[in-house]
C-alpha cells in the first residue's frame, strides 16, 4: 500500500488539522509542473497522499527522536551535503552508491537472468503479460474461500447443512452481509503464500492478506450512512484467507470448494498472544483482563513463510482503525493514534474508542503466525519481534538451525528489525508437525534494531530491557514494555530512520539480505532528517533497494551494505528522482521476493495521485519487474491496470506458476470510491460485467508449461 499525508480526512485527523509538518503540502498538484527542488515537496503530495485508505505509514512522520546525528557525524558524504547542498551532493552520492556488485563484496553474485521479452509500460486497465505467457484471476474479492460443509450459492446461514459454514455467492452491487462476507475472500489482497499439499504441487494452499478496505466499494450506498453492520462487513472483509486451489488438466488453476483447509481470519478471530507482551499490563482490556486473547488483525500487508510451514502476517497501519483522544499521550503520538472517523468501527465497536480502552492499540502492530495446515489452529501474536507498523516478516536460519526473522517498519523514518530466536527449530516427530514442534520458537530471542553507518557498514543494536538506555527510568520496566514500545527503545539506541521499509528478502545463495525502500519524500524537508547514506536522496520520491550480509552468520552483529539500486527516471530533472536503474523504468519498489532459481523479483507501489504524472509520467502504471541480482538490471514482466498496486509474489515448487495479487484497481485518488461511480476508474477484472472493481489473485504462466521467468 501506497502511505498517505497527514492532514485531509484521514490518517487520525478527521479535524482537518495536520500536525504542522504537512500544512502548506495540500494544494493540489498537477503532477505536470517542472521538477525544480522547489516542486520536489510538492511532487510528495503527488507521491503519497494516498494514504488513508492503506498506509498511514508514509503520512505518519511520527518520528521526531533526535538519532540521526549519527549520521551527521560520522557520514563524509553527509558533511558534503552540509556544505555544498543537495544537487551537487547527490551526484557524489550516487555515484558512491553501490551498483550490484560494487562495494559491499561478492553481492549476489549467483542470481539468474530473466528471459523473456520485457512489456512496455502501460496506461490501460488491464493486466499485461509477456507473449507466451497468460494471467488467470483465480480469487477476486467476494469469491466464497469454500469453508466445509458449504453448499455453493447459498446464502450465509442457509442451506449449510453440517453448520461449518455456507458459500454465499459474490453481488456484484456489494449487498453481501457482514456474515457472507465473512465466508469469501476479503478485500485488498496484500502479501500471499503457496503451501503445497502434495509432491507435485498440482495442490495447494494460498494464504492471502487482506490489507484493507475501500468504504466506498465494500457497501452498496458506500460511506452514506453508517451502521454496526457496516462495522462488521468492514472487518469482516480484513485479515487472511486460506483457500485451496488444484491445478487442472488444461494448466489453469481453480478454488477447490469446499475444503477441509479453507478459512477466513478477520478482525474478530480470537489470537493468542506469545512473547514477553503476554499478559502485560499494556495489554490489558476490559474484555481481556488477562492480556492473552486478542480479537482479530487487520491492516495485514506483506507476508512470510517460516521453514516450519507457517505463514507470517505484518499488522502494518493499525494505527487508523483507532479514534483517540485530540490531546493524545506522548505514547499514542508515537504511535500516530490522533483523533481519527477514517473507518468508522468506532462508532458501533467501542474497543476502538482509545479513550475509552487505551491499551487496545497496544495490542496491534505484531507479526501474527498461522499454520495454514490446521485450520482449527488458534492464530499468534509474536510480540518478542517487536510492535511496529509492521510490513511483514521473512525468516532466515543460522548455520546450526536457529530463526532469524526480518522485519521493517513501513512509516517515514522508522527502522528495521531482525530477532534471533534462541532455540533451533525442531523437525516434525512425536505425532507433531513441524508447525507445532516450534510453537513457541519465535517466543524466546533477542531483538534488535538496525543501525546504517557510512562506510558500507552496520550494527545491530539489541533491544534489551536493562541494558544501554532501556532503563525503568526511561520508561521500560521489562521487555514487554520494550517490545510493545520498540519505537521509543529504537530511538535511544539510535537506530537508523529509513525511507519507508516494505518487503525483504533473503538470497538463499549468497546470504545477502535485501529490503526495499519504497519513497520518504519528506526525507531532508524542513527539519525532518536529512539524506544519510542509507538514505540518500532527499525528497525522495522514488525508492532504493538497500542490501547487507551479516558478519559469520545471520545471527551476526555487523553487517556490510550498499544499494542495489536507486529508482527513478533518468530523464527527470531533478536530480534526486533519477534514480542509477539500469534496465526498465520503475518506482516505489515494495514487494520483492527471491524465485526458485534465484531470480529476484520487485512489486512496485507508486501512489494512485501520481502515477504516470510529473516525475512517473514515463513510468507507467504499477509492474512486477524481474531482476538478476548479479547485474542489477530490471525487465519489466507484468504491468497492472489502473491505479493498481502490484503485490505478493509465490511460486510453486517447480517455479512453473506464479501468484501475485492486483490490489485497490481503479482506486480513487481521494482514497475512497465514490459509491455512486464505482468504475469511474477501473472495470477490473470483470470487464464491461463490471459493477466495482476487485483485488484479486493472478496465477501466471507460460502457456508452454515452461518455468516463470526463463
Ligand atoms: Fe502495506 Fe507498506 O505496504
Ligand atoms: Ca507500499
Ligand atoms: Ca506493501
Amino acid at each position: 500500500m501506497v502511505g498517505r499525508p497527514l492532514g485531509g480526512k484521514t490518517g487520525g485527523t478527521t479535524d482537518g488539522k495536520t500536525d504542522g509538518k504537512t500544512q502548506g503540502l495540500a494544494p493540489a498538484h498537477s503532477g505536470r509542473e517542472a521538477a525544480t527542488p522547489e516542486s520536489a515537496f510538492s511532487l510528495r503530495i503527488a507521491a503519497s497522499p494516498h494514504i488513508m485508505a492503506k498506509s498511514f505509514s508514509s503520512m505518519e512522520d511520527s518520528n521526531r527522536s533526535s538519532n540521526l546525528s549519527i549520521h551527521e557525524v560520522s557520514d563524509p558524504a553527509r558533511r558534503l551535503v552540509l556544505r555544498a547542498g543537495g544537487g551537487l551532493t547527490l551526484a557524489g552520492l550516487l555515484a558512491g552508491c553501490a551498483v550490484p556488485g560494487s562495494g559491499g563484496g561478492s553481492a549476489a553474485t549467483a542470481g539468474a537472468t530473466p528471459g523473456f521479452k520485457p512489456v512496455p509500460p502501460s496506461t490501460a486497465d488491464t493486466v499485461v503479460v509477456p507473449q507466451g505467457y497468460v494471467a488467470q484471476v483465480i480469487a477476486p474479492w467476494g469469491e466464497p474461500v469454500g469453508l466445509l460443509g458449504a453448499v455453493f450459492g447459498a446464502g450465509a446461514g442457509a442451506g449449510a447443512g453440517a453448520g461449518a459454514g455456507t458459500m454465499p455467492a459474490w453481488k456484484p452491487d456489494a449487498s453481501n452481509t457482514a456474515a457472507e462476507q465473512a465466508q469469501q475472500l476479503g478485500m485488498h489482497h496484500d502479501g500471499l503464500h503457496f503451501y503445497p499439499l502434495d509432491g507435485t504441487g498440482r495442490r495447494g494452499l494460498l494464504a492471502i492478506n487482506h490489507e484493507y478496505v475501500d468504504d466506498g466499494l465494500l457497501h452498496p450506498d458506500g460511506l452514506k450512512t453508517w451502521s454496526a453492520e457496516k462495522t462488521a462487513k468492514s472487518q469482516a472483509a480484513h485479515g487472511i484467507a486460506i483457500v485451496e486451489l488444484a491445478r487442472q488438466a488444461d494448466s489453469s488453476w481453480q478454488l477447490v470448494r469446499p475444503s477441509r483447509y479453507a478459512r477466513r481470519i478477520t478482525a474478530n478471530t480470537p489470537f493468542a498472544v506469545g512473547g514477553p507482551a503476554a499478559g502485560h499490563t499494556l495489554m490489558r482490556t476490559a474484555a481481556d483482563p488477562e492480556g492473552r486473547t486478542i480479537l482479530g488483525t487487520f491492516a495485514n500487508c506483506a507476508s512470510g513463510q517460516t521453514p516450519w510451514g507457517t505463514y507470517l502476517s505484518g499488522e502494518e497501519n493499525f494505527q487508523g482503525y483507532f479514534n483517540a483522544s485530540d490531546r493524545p499521550t506522548a505514547h499514542e503520538k508515537r504511535w500516530n493514534l490522533r483523533k481519527t472517523d477514517w473507518y468508522r468501527w468506532h462508532r458501533t465497536d467501542e474497543r476502538f474508542d482509545t479513550v475509552r480502552h487505551p491499551n487496545e492499540p497496544n495490542r496491534f502492530g505484531w507479526i501474527v503466525e498461522v499454520d495454514p495446515m490446521d485450520p482449527a489452529s488458534t492464530p499468534v501474536k509474536r510480540t518478542a519481534l517487536g510492535r511496529a507498523v509492521h510490513e511483514g516478516a521473512w525468516v532466515a536460519v543460522t548455520k546450526d538451525g536457529r530463526a532469524v526473522v526480518y522485519s521493517g517498519e513501513d512509516a517515514r523514518f522508522e527502522y528495521i528489525y531482525k530477532f534471533v530466536s534462541r532455540d533451533r527449530i525442531r523437525p516434525a516427530g512425536n505425532g507433531l508437525t513441524a508447525a507445532q514442534a516450534n510453537r513457541e520458537l519465535l517466543d524466546h530471542g533477542t531483538l534488535y534494531v538496525a543501525r546504517f553507518d557510512a562506510e558500507g557498514t552496520g550494527r545491530w543494536l539489541p533491544l534489551v530491557a536493562g541494558e544501554g538506555p532501556l532503563t525503568p527510568a526511561a520508561g521500560f520496566a521489562d521487555q514487554g514494555e520494550v517490545v510493545i514500545k520498540s519505537r521509543q527503545a529504537s530511538d535511544l539506541l539510535g537506530g537508523t530512520k529509513m525511507d519507508r521499509p516494505e518487503w525483504l528478502a533473503i538470497d538463499p545463495r549468497t546470504r545477502w539480505v535485501y529490503c526495499t525502500l519504497t519513497n520518504n519524500s519528506d526525507r531532508g524537508r524542513g527539519d525532518f532528517p536529512a539524506a544519510d547514506a542509507a538514505n540518500p536522496r532527499a525528497g525522495n520520491t522514488m525508492g532504493q533497494i538497500i542490501r547487507w550480509l551479516e558478519d559469520g552468520d545471520f545471527d551476526g552483529t555487523g553487517f556490510r551494505w550498499n544499494h542495489l539500486v536507486l529508482a527513478g527516471d533518468p530523464a527527470n530533472e531533478r536530480a534526486e528522482a533519477r534514480g542509477n536503474g539500469r534496465g526498465d523504468l520503475f518506482a516505489c519498489p515494495d514487494t520483492i521476493a527471491f524465485d526458485p532459481r534465484g531470480m529476484l523479483w520487485v512489486g512496485t507501489d507508486i501512489g494512485s495521485r501520481a502515477m504516470n504524472q510529473g516525475e512517473f509520467q514515463r513510468i507507467g502504471n504499477n509492474a512486477l519487474l524481474a531482476c538478476d541480482p548479479a547485474t542489477g538490471e530490471m525487465r519489466r514482466f507484468l504491468t497492472g491496470p489502473v491505479n493498481s498496486e502490484i503485490t505478493g509474489a509465490t511460486w510453486t515448487p517447480d517455479g512453473r506458476t506464479l501468484f501475485v495479487n492486483v490490489q485497490h484497481p481503479g482506486e480513487s485518488p481521494s482514497e475512497r470510491s465514490d459509491a455512486d461511480a464505482p468504475t469511474r476508474f477501473s472495470r477490473w477484472p470483470d470487464g464491461d460485467a463490471a459493477q466495482r472493481p476487485r483485488s484479486a489473485t493472478l496465477a501466471i504462466r507460460r502457456t508452454d508449461g515452461g518455468m516463470i521467468g526463463t
